[in-house]
């Protein structure tokens, strides 16, 4: 069974991130939930398929999720999730969930849009987007206005989302005004850094960055809690073998298998 090894706040837990969760929970730590959205960023390789999953572990599973991924991941698909065909209504029973995606759909019938259309409407559904930027309307700005809907509207309609990007300039503004947490890793690319150190407090953001924001750990992150207000520096997420291992345990504890 996974051993709850949290991702830690630096300077509580050291010298390993392998600490019980009370410690970064007292600091005012909490996790995302169903009213919620988490936008993940950073490079790629840096840790944020890895933390999502993590995060979406830690999920009371009320709702189903469905995991968007256009890259086909590796990890993601070490997980079971029952695959959603084309032109599927969006589940109603709990349970993790993937939807089969082509990154050469992008015309106004594209079934991810239709898709997520169809879960704006049907309210409690856990949305997970693995790089955002390969979205439909990516940047919600036409008068489709789906994932604009999905990200401003999306708490009170009982809609989590978990989204990653590695390129923030490539995706909707409203993935960042909307987020309640921001979870941002390595990013070398100013243009993005600045996206997000526009939505976090910008001392705490350079403190854990440097001025040429490298100064970052490797799977290491910064986590800002929009309503508490609250930063902290995390250590890394448990490992993508412990992540997937736990997502294997609930899937098989919900006979989702
Ligand atoms: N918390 C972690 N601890 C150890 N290795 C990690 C961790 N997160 C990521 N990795 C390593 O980095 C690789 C890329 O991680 P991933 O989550 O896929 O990054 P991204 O989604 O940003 O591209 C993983 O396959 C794994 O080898
Ligand atoms: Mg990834």
């Amino acid at each position: 069974m996974e051993s709850d090894k949290p991702p830690a706040a630096k300077g509580v837990s050291r010298p390993t991130p392998s600490v019980s969760l009370s410690s970064i929970f007292n600091r005012g730590w909490r996790l995302p939930g169903n009213q919620d959205r988490t936008s993940i960023v950073g490079k790629t390789g840096s840790g944020k398929t890895t933390a999502g999953l993590f995060i979406l572990s830690k999920q009371d599973f009320k709702l189903p999720w469905v995991v968007i991924d256009y890259k086909d991941d590796e990890i993601i698909n070490s997980v079971p999730l029952r695959e959603l065909r084309d032109g599927s209504d969006p589940p109603t029973e709990p349970g993790l969930y993937k939807l089969h995606s082509s990154p050469f759909q992008n015309s106004r019938d594209d079934p991810v849009e239709i898709f997520l259309k169809k879960c704006w409407a049907k309210t409690h559904i856990g949305l997970f987007f693995d790089e955002a930027y390969m979205l439909p309307d990516r940047f919600g700005r036409t008068e489709r206005g789906t994932l604009r809907a999905l990200y401003t509207t999306g708490r009170s309609r009982r809609i989590p989302i978990i989204a990653l990007t590695q390129r923030p300039v490539d995706v909707t503004k409203y993935n960042f005004s909307e987020a309640s947490h921001h979870l941002i890793f390595r990013l070398p690319d100013k243009k993005d850094r600045d996206i997000v150190r526009g939505r976090v407090p910008n001392e705490k953001f350079d403190g854990i960055f440097g001025k040429h924001g490298t100064d970052l750990a490797e799977f290491h992150s910064m986590w800002y809690d929009v309503a508490r207000d609250k930063t902290f520096t995390m250590l890394p997420f448990p490992d993508p073998a412990e992540v997937i291992d736990r997502l294997c345990e609930i899937c098989k504890l919900n006979k989702w298998t």
